[in-house]
């Protein structure tokens, strides 16, 4: 489908599908968020919630490492996401999916212990998110984001052989700038960064066919021509810094934030 450059509302409703596939999902957030809940592991039970929650690639994993006692709401403001989601979801642990906006959930003020954010917050207006993960989170709760910043996003394959990857991919935070916007918030306190760096191996084939899948939404940024040309020039970087196309090794970064919401004066 032909697709004005900068048009990427419709992108996840393309993706969903076929999301699962395109990406690659990493144990290791998951572990360290279950090891940064502290306390919260001896409660009978836990009210959590996933914003973005896509398809639930990384929120599904949370009941396996926390049990049964997880009750997980899923919110996400694209439908044909969702959908994915509910088809995958196996009812052992208890859950509510909502269709909603990240700065505006239809739910309780103080419902949650904690609340997550994988690979999303890029696409959240932050200072209206926060306020409202403010307003749902129980006094000291826990908001994990997990992201890739800016900086680690040069570090990748597509951002150092991709042309205008990065030029294009200004959604992405800064690390300085997204821990100047929690210091701003009187609401959360920045309890931890905690980054992971990934080895990575694949073909140059499954890597086209990753980007023509358009795994990453920087791929709609480019128009349709710029985008055929992109490609073409990643496949001569790639064939001319790598031996063997089906061996590409490179090294994958991202960050967990740990916010703690601070507790309200009385
Ligand atoms: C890159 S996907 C990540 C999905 C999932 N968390 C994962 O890691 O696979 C970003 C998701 O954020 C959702 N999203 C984007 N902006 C949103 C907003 N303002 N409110 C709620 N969801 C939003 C999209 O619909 C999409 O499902």
């Amino acid at each position: 489908m032909a697709r004005s450059p900068k048009d990427v509302s419709a992108h996840f409703s393309d993706v969903a599908e076929v999301y699962h596939d395109l990406r690659t999902t990493d144990q290791e957030p998951i572990i360290s968020i279950k090891n940064q809940l502290g306390h919260l592991l001896y409660k009978p039970s836990i009210n959590a919630a996933d914003i973005g929650c896509g398809n639930g690639r990384y929120s599904l994993l949370l009941p396996q490492h926390l049990g049964d006692r997880l009750r997980l709401t899923f919110a996400d403001k694209n439908r044909c996401m969702l959908n994915m989601l509910t088809k995958r979801l196996d009812h052992t642990c208890s859950s509510e999916v909502i269709q909603s906006s990240a700065e505006c959930i239809p739910v309780c003020e103080k419902s949650f212990d904690f609340a997550t954010a994988f690979n999303a917050v890029h696409h959240f207006k932050l200072k209206d998110f926060l306020a409202e993960m403010a307003r749902i989170l129980k006094d000291g709760g826990l908001l994990f984001i997990y992201t890739r910043t800016q900086e680690q996003n040069r570090c990748n394959i597509w951002g150092k052989y991709f042309p205008d990857f990065c030029k294009k991919e200004t959604r992405l935070w800064k690390e300085r700038d997204f821990c100047r916007v929690v210091a701003q918030t009187s609401q959360f306190a920045l309890q931890d960064s905690v980054y992971f760096t990934y080895r990575r191996v694949s073909s140059l084939e499954r890597l086209i066919e990753q980007a023509e899948g358009h795994h990453y939404s920087t791929f709609w940024l480019y128009s349709d021509k710029s985008f055929r040309e992109a490609l073409d020039r990643f496949q001569q970087n790639i064939t001319a810094q790598f031996t063997d196309p089906a061996k590409i090794q490179w090294t994958d970064e991202n960050t967990l934030f740990v916010l703690k919401k601070i507790r309200e004066a009385r």
